[in-house]
């Protein structure tokens, strides 16, 4: 049996990796299974923080660990939230968040924005698996499906936002579905 370390607590991704991972024979672990660990993620971007998450939980086992760090940059705030996606207005729940950030947005003609994720791998060696989802940033929230930043975000693909996709749809074209794909990929061609 292949094992495979989750570096995070959040039950809802520990269950996203499970179905992924479990049809193809790994048995998914968590942090819950390990003593608790400090992480400083300090990087400067995505990857760097999904390596530094990744590295310190290698260190307390010894299986192939994987980290993933996302988050959403706008172009017109600077790419704010960026890497502070999950801690941005912390406190506050996302209808507040999504709030602040169209009121911030309200005169912003450019409205890019995209979602970043970095699937960080570590084996023998180190990998790191990026996906990016480009779209703009809405007038108003739509949507109850997905989560977080969800609701505000304009997939032009669909020209719906992220959050009146289904799961299926936003997998589809999702920053975690493409560097999802590119794990997989690797992890089956190096047969681990
Ligand atoms: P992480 O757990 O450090 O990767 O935090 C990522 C944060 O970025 C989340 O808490 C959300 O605020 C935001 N985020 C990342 N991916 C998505 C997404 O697919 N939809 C909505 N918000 C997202």
């Amino acid at each position: 049996m292949k094992d495979i370390m989750i570096a995070t607590s959040n039950l809802g991704k520990v269950k996203e990796y499970k179905q992924l991972l479990e049809p193809l024979g790994y048995t998914v672990h968590s942090l819950k299974e390990i003593d608790h660990v400090d992480i400083d993620e300090n990087g400067q971007t995505f990857a760097e923080n999904a390596l530094i998450k990744a590295k310190s939980i290698k260190n307390k086992c010894d299986m192939i660990v994987i980290a993933d760090d996302s988050g959403l940059e706008i172009d017109a705030l600077n790419k704010e939230p960026g890497i502070h996606s999950a801690r941005y207005l912390a406190g506050h729940d996302y209808d507040y968040k999504n709030k602040i950030i169209l009121e911030r947005m309200k005169d912003k003609t450019d409205r890019r924005a995209r979602f970043i994720c970095a699937i960080a791998l570590i084996d023998d060696k180190q990998h790191v698996f990026e996906g990016v989802m480009e779209g703009t940033i809405a007038y108003e929230p739509a949507g109850t499906n997905g989560f977080g930043y969800d609701p505000i975000f304009v997939v032009p693909q669909f020209n719906l936002t992220s959050a009146q996709l289904t799961a299926q749809e936003k997998n589809s074209v999702s920053h975690r579905g493409q560097a999802t794909e590119k794990l997989l990929a690797y992890l089956k061609e190096h047969n681990l």
